[in-house]
Protein backbone atom coordinates (compact mmCIF):
# COMPACT_ATOMS: atom_id res chain seq x y z
CA UNK A 1 0.00 0.00 0.00
CA UNK A 2 1.65 3.36 -1.05
CA UNK A 3 2.07 5.89 1.81
CA UNK A 4 0.26 8.69 0.80
CA UNK A 5 0.73 12.12 3.25
CA UNK A 6 -0.44 15.80 3.38
CA UNK A 7 -0.91 18.46 5.47
CA UNK A 8 -2.92 21.89 6.10
CA UNK A 9 -2.57 25.01 7.92
CA UNK A 10 -5.19 25.76 10.26
CA UNK A 11 -5.42 29.71 8.71
CA UNK A 12 -8.72 29.69 9.20
CA UNK A 13 -11.79 28.22 7.42
CA UNK A 14 -11.37 25.74 4.45
CA UNK A 15 -12.19 27.18 1.35
CA UNK A 16 -13.58 26.06 -2.12
CA UNK A 17 -9.76 26.25 -2.96
CA UNK A 18 -8.35 23.95 -0.78
CA UNK A 19 -11.20 21.42 -1.22
CA UNK A 20 -10.89 21.36 -4.83
CA UNK A 21 -6.82 21.34 -4.55
CA UNK A 22 -6.33 19.34 -1.99
CA UNK A 23 -8.99 17.72 0.60
CA UNK A 24 -11.51 16.41 -1.59
CA UNK A 25 -8.46 14.07 -3.11
CA UNK A 26 -7.45 13.23 0.19
CA UNK A 27 -11.18 11.76 1.11
CA UNK A 28 -11.42 10.37 -2.66
CA UNK A 29 -8.11 8.20 -1.91
CA UNK A 30 -7.87 7.66 1.46
CA UNK A 31 -8.48 4.12 1.21
CA UNK A 32 -6.27 3.36 -2.16
CA UNK A 33 -2.99 3.96 -0.10
CA UNK A 34 -1.93 4.04 4.00
CA UNK A 35 -2.85 7.61 4.21
CA UNK A 36 -1.90 10.13 6.89
CA UNK A 37 -3.81 13.69 7.18
CA UNK A 38 -1.89 16.17 9.08
CA UNK A 39 -2.93 19.84 10.58
CA UNK A 40 0.50 21.78 10.76
CA UNK A 41 -0.08 23.70 13.65
CA UNK A 42 3.86 24.93 13.67
CA UNK A 43 3.55 26.33 10.15
CA UNK A 44 0.36 29.17 11.20
CA UNK A 45 3.49 30.65 13.78
CA UNK A 46 5.57 31.70 10.04
CA UNK A 47 3.04 34.38 10.32
CA UNK A 48 1.30 36.45 13.17
CA UNK A 49 -1.07 34.22 14.76
CA UNK A 50 -3.30 35.14 18.20
CA UNK A 51 -2.72 31.69 20.82
CA UNK A 52 -6.57 31.88 20.91
CA UNK A 53 -6.70 31.76 17.36
CA UNK A 54 -4.14 29.44 16.38
CA UNK A 55 -5.90 27.14 19.20
CA UNK A 56 -9.50 27.36 17.78
CA UNK A 57 -8.59 27.23 14.03
CA UNK A 58 -6.76 24.04 15.34
CA UNK A 59 -10.09 22.24 16.34
CA UNK A 60 -11.96 24.37 12.79
CA UNK A 61 -9.61 22.54 10.34
CA UNK A 62 -10.06 19.22 11.95
CA UNK A 63 -13.89 19.52 12.18
CA UNK A 64 -13.39 21.01 8.34
CA UNK A 65 -11.39 17.83 7.31
CA UNK A 66 -13.86 15.27 8.73
CA UNK A 67 -16.94 16.90 7.09
CA UNK A 68 -15.14 17.14 3.52
CA UNK A 69 -14.88 13.06 4.20
CA UNK A 70 -12.31 11.76 6.26
CA UNK A 71 -12.85 9.00 7.40
CA UNK A 72 -10.73 8.25 10.91
CA UNK A 73 -11.36 4.91 10.62
CA UNK A 74 -9.59 4.81 7.04
CA UNK A 75 -7.10 7.42 7.18
CA UNK A 76 -4.91 8.69 9.95
CA UNK A 77 -5.67 12.85 11.12
CA UNK A 78 -3.50 14.44 13.31
CA UNK A 79 -1.85 17.72 14.78
CA UNK A 80 1.61 18.56 13.79
CA UNK A 81 3.03 19.96 16.70
CA UNK A 82 1.91 16.42 18.23
CA UNK A 83 4.88 14.87 16.58
CA UNK A 84 7.49 16.02 17.95
CA UNK A 85 9.85 14.07 15.19
CA UNK A 86 8.98 16.39 12.73
CA UNK A 87 11.01 19.16 14.13
CA UNK A 88 13.86 17.03 14.83
CA UNK A 89 13.83 16.12 11.46
CA UNK A 90 13.84 19.53 10.23
CA UNK A 91 17.10 20.12 12.19
CA UNK A 92 19.06 17.55 10.01
CA UNK A 93 16.86 18.80 6.62
CA UNK A 94 17.95 22.56 7.39
CA UNK A 95 21.85 21.46 7.16
CA UNK A 96 21.21 19.73 4.35
CA UNK A 97 19.23 22.82 2.16
CA UNK A 98 21.00 25.81 1.36
CA UNK A 99 20.18 29.28 2.34
CA UNK A 100 20.13 30.64 -1.25
CA UNK A 101 17.66 27.46 -2.51
CA UNK A 102 15.27 28.95 0.35
CA UNK A 103 15.70 32.30 0.07
CA UNK A 104 14.30 31.42 -3.82
CA UNK A 105 11.28 29.85 -2.91
CA UNK A 106 8.16 31.77 -4.57
CA UNK A 107 6.00 31.81 -1.35
CA UNK A 108 8.56 32.71 1.28
CA UNK A 109 9.17 36.03 -1.52
CA UNK A 110 5.93 36.34 -1.83
CA UNK A 111 4.64 36.19 1.81
CA UNK A 112 7.57 38.40 3.17
CA UNK A 113 7.13 41.29 0.77
CA UNK A 114 6.47 44.06 2.46
CA UNK A 115 7.12 42.96 6.03
CA UNK A 116 9.00 45.08 8.22
CA UNK A 117 10.55 42.17 9.96
CA UNK A 118 10.35 38.37 8.52
CA UNK A 119 10.34 35.07 11.24
CA UNK A 120 13.09 32.92 10.30
CA UNK A 121 10.66 30.15 10.11
CA UNK A 122 8.89 31.77 7.50
CA UNK A 123 12.33 30.73 5.63
CA UNK A 124 12.97 27.13 6.47
CA UNK A 125 9.18 26.74 6.19
CA UNK A 126 9.86 24.65 3.16
CA UNK A 127 12.65 22.10 5.31
CA UNK A 128 9.48 21.45 7.87
CA UNK A 129 7.43 20.86 4.95
CA UNK A 130 9.87 18.31 3.93
CA UNK A 131 10.54 17.02 7.16
CA UNK A 132 7.03 16.28 7.23
CA UNK A 133 6.95 14.01 4.08
CA UNK A 134 10.13 12.80 4.66
CA UNK A 135 9.22 11.07 8.36
CA UNK A 136 6.34 8.94 7.41
CA UNK A 137 8.47 7.38 4.08
CA UNK A 138 5.16 9.08 2.01
CA UNK A 139 5.21 8.37 -1.75
CA UNK A 140 2.30 10.67 -2.89
CA UNK A 141 1.50 13.97 -1.69
CA UNK A 142 -1.46 15.45 -3.08
CA UNK A 143 -1.32 18.83 -2.58
CA UNK A 144 -2.75 21.81 -5.13
CA UNK A 145 -0.38 23.84 -7.65
CA UNK A 146 0.74 26.47 -4.89
CA UNK A 147 2.82 23.37 -3.67
CA UNK A 148 4.94 22.10 -6.25
CA UNK A 149 7.85 24.30 -6.08
CA UNK A 150 7.25 22.73 -2.37
CA UNK A 151 7.47 19.58 -2.69
CA UNK A 152 10.39 20.15 -5.52
CA UNK A 153 12.17 20.87 -2.43
CA UNK A 154 11.07 17.99 -0.63
CA UNK A 155 12.46 15.85 -3.72
CA UNK A 156 15.84 17.52 -3.66
CA UNK A 157 16.38 17.41 -0.01
CA UNK A 158 16.05 13.14 0.13
CA UNK A 159 17.69 12.95 -2.46
CA UNK A 160 20.68 14.87 -1.45
CA UNK A 161 20.49 13.46 1.84
CA UNK A 162 20.46 9.85 0.68
CA UNK A 163 23.49 10.71 -1.46
CA UNK A 164 25.13 12.07 1.43
CA UNK A 165 24.84 9.33 3.76
CA UNK A 166 23.21 6.39 2.20
CA UNK A 167 19.69 5.52 1.11
CA UNK A 168 17.18 6.71 4.08
CA UNK A 169 14.77 8.71 2.46
CA UNK A 170 11.83 7.76 -0.15
CA UNK A 171 11.71 10.24 -2.54
CA UNK A 172 8.15 11.52 -2.48
CA UNK A 173 5.62 12.37 -5.29
CA UNK A 174 3.66 15.23 -5.79
CA UNK A 175 -0.28 14.57 -7.24
CA UNK A 176 -1.94 17.69 -8.74
CA UNK A 177 -5.37 17.57 -9.71
CA UNK A 178 -5.86 17.89 -13.77
CA UNK A 179 -9.14 20.33 -12.30
CA UNK A 180 -9.17 22.42 -9.75
CA UNK A 181 -5.41 22.65 -8.55
CA UNK A 182 -5.35 26.57 -8.72
CA UNK A 183 -8.93 28.42 -8.04
CA UNK A 184 -8.60 32.10 -8.12
CA UNK A 185 -10.21 34.48 -5.92
CA UNK A 186 -13.48 35.22 -7.33
CA UNK A 187 -12.68 38.81 -7.08
CA UNK A 188 -9.01 39.08 -8.25
CA UNK A 189 -9.02 36.26 -10.70
CA UNK A 190 -5.17 36.50 -10.92
CA UNK A 191 -5.01 35.79 -7.42
CA UNK A 192 -5.26 32.81 -6.11
CA UNK A 193 -7.93 32.47 -3.56
CA UNK A 194 -6.33 32.40 -0.22
CA UNK A 195 -7.47 32.32 3.57
CA UNK A 196 -5.26 35.64 3.93
CA UNK A 197 -6.75 37.20 0.96
CA UNK A 198 -7.85 40.67 1.31
CA UNK A 199 -11.64 40.43 -0.63
CA UNK A 200 -13.98 38.22 1.86
CA UNK A 201 -16.01 38.06 -1.12
CA UNK A 202 -13.34 36.46 -2.99
CA UNK A 203 -13.66 33.42 -1.17
CA UNK A 204 -16.31 30.96 -0.77
CA UNK A 205 -15.77 29.00 2.62
CA UNK A 206 -16.58 25.06 2.60
CA UNK A 207 -19.28 26.15 5.52
CA UNK A 208 -20.64 29.26 3.72
CA UNK A 209 -24.64 29.29 3.29
CA UNK A 210 -25.87 28.84 0.12
CA UNK A 211 -27.77 32.01 0.07
CA UNK A 212 -23.69 33.35 0.32
CA UNK A 213 -22.35 31.08 -2.33
CA UNK A 214 -25.23 32.59 -4.54
CA UNK A 215 -24.19 35.93 -3.70
CA UNK A 216 -20.63 35.80 -4.35
CA UNK A 217 -20.70 33.93 -7.45
CA UNK A 218 -22.75 36.68 -9.43
CA UNK A 219 -20.40 39.30 -7.71
CA UNK A 220 -17.60 37.39 -9.00
CA UNK A 221 -15.69 39.86 -11.00
CA UNK A 222 -15.84 39.02 -15.20
CA UNK A 223 -13.81 39.87 -18.44
CA UNK A 224 -14.52 42.51 -20.78
CA UNK A 225 -16.83 41.38 -24.06
CA UNK A 226 -19.58 39.24 -23.33
CA UNK A 227 -18.73 35.49 -25.17
CA UNK A 228 -17.88 33.04 -22.50
CA UNK A 229 -14.44 31.54 -23.74
CA UNK A 230 -12.04 29.09 -22.05
CA UNK A 231 -8.50 31.44 -21.73
CA UNK A 232 -6.83 31.89 -18.37
CA UNK A 233 -4.42 34.39 -19.82
CA UNK A 234 -7.28 37.25 -21.75
CA UNK A 235 -10.17 36.08 -19.75
CA UNK A 236 -9.43 35.21 -15.97
CA UNK A 237 -12.54 36.10 -14.38
CA UNK A 238 -14.40 33.79 -16.57
CA UNK A 239 -12.06 30.92 -16.83
CA UNK A 240 -11.83 30.57 -13.53
CA UNK A 241 -15.81 30.09 -13.22
CA UNK A 242 -15.52 27.61 -15.91
CA UNK A 243 -12.71 25.77 -14.02
CA UNK A 244 -15.09 25.72 -10.74
CA UNK A 245 -18.09 24.21 -13.00
CA UNK A 246 -15.45 21.65 -14.64
CA UNK A 247 -14.21 20.91 -10.92
CA UNK A 248 -17.48 20.68 -9.62
CA UNK A 249 -19.49 18.63 -12.00
CA UNK A 250 -16.91 17.04 -14.05
CA UNK A 251 -15.81 17.50 -17.98
CA UNK A 252 -13.39 20.16 -19.09
CA UNK A 253 -14.10 23.71 -18.75
CA UNK A 254 -13.39 24.34 -22.85
CA UNK A 255 -15.40 21.86 -23.56
CA UNK A 256 -18.16 23.19 -20.78
CA UNK A 257 -17.86 26.59 -22.42
CA UNK A 258 -19.58 25.78 -25.82
CA UNK A 259 -22.94 25.39 -23.47
CA UNK A 260 -23.11 29.03 -23.17
CA UNK A 261 -24.32 32.29 -24.58
CA UNK A 262 -24.04 34.61 -21.24
CA UNK A 263 -22.24 35.34 -18.03
CA UNK A 264 -25.34 35.58 -15.91
CA UNK A 265 -26.03 31.42 -17.04
CA UNK A 266 -22.56 30.70 -15.98
CA UNK A 267 -23.18 31.95 -13.15
CA UNK A 268 -26.13 30.39 -12.04
CA UNK A 269 -24.88 27.06 -12.72
CA UNK A 270 -21.84 27.94 -11.19
CA UNK A 271 -23.92 28.53 -7.81
CA UNK A 272 -25.99 25.90 -8.22
CA UNK A 273 -23.11 23.64 -8.80
CA UNK A 274 -21.06 24.82 -5.19
CA UNK A 275 -24.19 24.67 -3.37
CA UNK A 276 -24.91 21.01 -3.90
CA UNK A 277 -21.03 20.04 -3.64
CA UNK A 278 -21.09 21.71 -0.28
CA UNK A 279 -24.27 21.07 1.42
CA UNK A 280 -23.25 17.33 2.52
CA UNK A 281 -19.65 19.14 3.85
CA UNK A 282 -21.53 21.58 5.47
CA UNK A 283 -23.99 19.33 7.24
CA UNK A 284 -21.63 16.91 8.45
CA UNK A 285 -19.54 19.77 9.86
CA UNK A 286 -22.34 21.00 11.56
CA UNK A 287 -22.96 17.73 13.24
CA UNK A 288 -18.97 17.54 14.23
CA UNK A 289 -19.40 21.03 15.55
CA UNK A 290 -21.71 19.80 17.94
CA UNK A 291 -19.32 17.34 19.04
CA UNK A 292 -15.71 18.43 19.89
CA UNK A 293 -14.79 15.76 22.30
CA UNK A 294 -15.13 13.29 19.26
CA UNK A 295 -12.80 15.36 17.07
CA UNK A 296 -9.94 15.84 19.97
CA UNK A 297 -10.56 12.28 20.73
CA UNK A 298 -9.72 11.32 16.54
CA UNK A 299 -6.54 13.48 16.60
CA UNK A 300 -5.25 11.88 19.95
CA UNK A 301 -5.74 8.40 18.22
CA UNK A 302 -4.03 9.72 15.05
CA UNK A 303 -1.03 11.29 16.53
CA UNK A 304 -0.58 7.91 18.26
CA UNK A 305 -0.15 6.13 15.15
CA UNK A 306 1.88 8.93 13.72
CA UNK A 307 4.18 9.16 16.67
CA UNK A 308 4.76 5.37 16.06
CA UNK A 309 5.34 5.47 12.67
CA UNK A 310 7.65 8.64 12.65
CA UNK A 311 10.35 7.58 14.94
CA UNK A 312 12.15 4.69 13.05
CA UNK A 313 12.46 6.90 10.49
CA UNK A 314 13.97 9.45 12.47
CA UNK A 315 16.27 7.18 13.70
CA UNK A 316 17.32 6.09 10.52
CA UNK A 317 17.82 8.92 9.55
CA UNK A 318 20.14 10.36 13.09
CA UNK A 319 22.34 7.23 12.19
CA UNK A 320 22.82 7.88 9.06
CA UNK A 321 24.40 11.43 9.50
CA UNK A 322 26.24 9.95 12.63
CA UNK A 323 24.54 10.88 15.83
CA UNK A 324 24.67 8.16 18.30
CA UNK A 325 21.58 6.40 19.66
CA UNK A 326 19.79 7.55 22.54
CA UNK A 327 19.52 5.35 25.41
CA UNK A 328 15.74 4.60 26.45
P1 LIG B 1 -2.34 25.39 2.69
O1 LIG B 1 -2.79 25.24 4.09
O2 LIG B 1 -2.12 26.76 2.17
O3 LIG B 1 -3.37 24.69 1.72
C1 LIG B 1 -3.80 23.33 1.92
C2 LIG B 1 -3.98 22.66 0.56
O4 LIG B 1 -4.91 23.40 -0.24
C3 LIG B 1 -4.32 23.72 -1.49
N1 LIG B 1 -4.80 25.03 -1.93
C4 LIG B 1 -5.37 25.29 -3.11
N2 LIG B 1 -5.65 24.49 -4.15
C5 LIG B 1 -6.26 25.05 -5.22
N3 LIG B 1 -6.59 26.37 -5.29
C6 LIG B 1 -6.32 27.20 -4.27
N4 LIG B 1 -6.66 28.50 -4.36
C7 LIG B 1 -5.67 26.68 -3.12
N5 LIG B 1 -5.28 27.21 -1.94
C8 LIG B 1 -4.74 26.20 -1.22
C9 LIG B 1 -2.82 23.74 -1.24
O5 LIG B 1 -2.08 23.53 -2.43
C10 LIG B 1 -2.66 22.62 -0.24
O6 LIG B 1 -2.53 21.37 -0.90
N6 LIG B 1 2.52 24.31 3.02
C11 LIG B 1 1.21 23.73 2.92
C12 LIG B 1 0.87 22.81 4.07
C13 LIG B 1 1.85 21.69 4.31
C14 LIG B 1 1.99 20.51 3.55
C15 LIG B 1 3.00 19.76 4.20
C16 LIG B 1 1.38 20.04 2.39
C17 LIG B 1 2.73 21.64 5.34
N7 LIG B 1 3.42 20.46 5.27
C18 LIG B 1 3.42 18.54 3.69
C19 LIG B 1 1.80 18.78 1.90
C20 LIG B 1 2.80 18.06 2.54
C21 LIG B 1 0.19 24.86 2.93
O7 LIG B 1 0.44 25.93 3.42
O8 LIG B 1 -1.03 24.50 2.43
Amino acid sequence: MARIFSGIQPSGTLHVGNYLGAVRQWAATQADGDALYCIVDLHALTLDIAPDELRARTLDTAIGLLGAGLDPDVCTLFVQSHVPEHTELTWLLECTASYGELRRMTQFKEKGAGQESVRAGLLTYPVLMAADILVYDAEHVPVGDDQRQHLELARTLAARFNTRYGDTFVVPEAVIPAIGARVMDLQQPTRKMSKSTATPLGTIAMTDPPEEIVRKVRKAVTDVGNDVAYDPDTKPGISNLLELLAAATGGSPAQLAAGYSSYGQLKNDVADALVELLAPVRRRIAELEADPGTVHAILDKGSHKAHGLATPVLDRARAAVGLTARRP
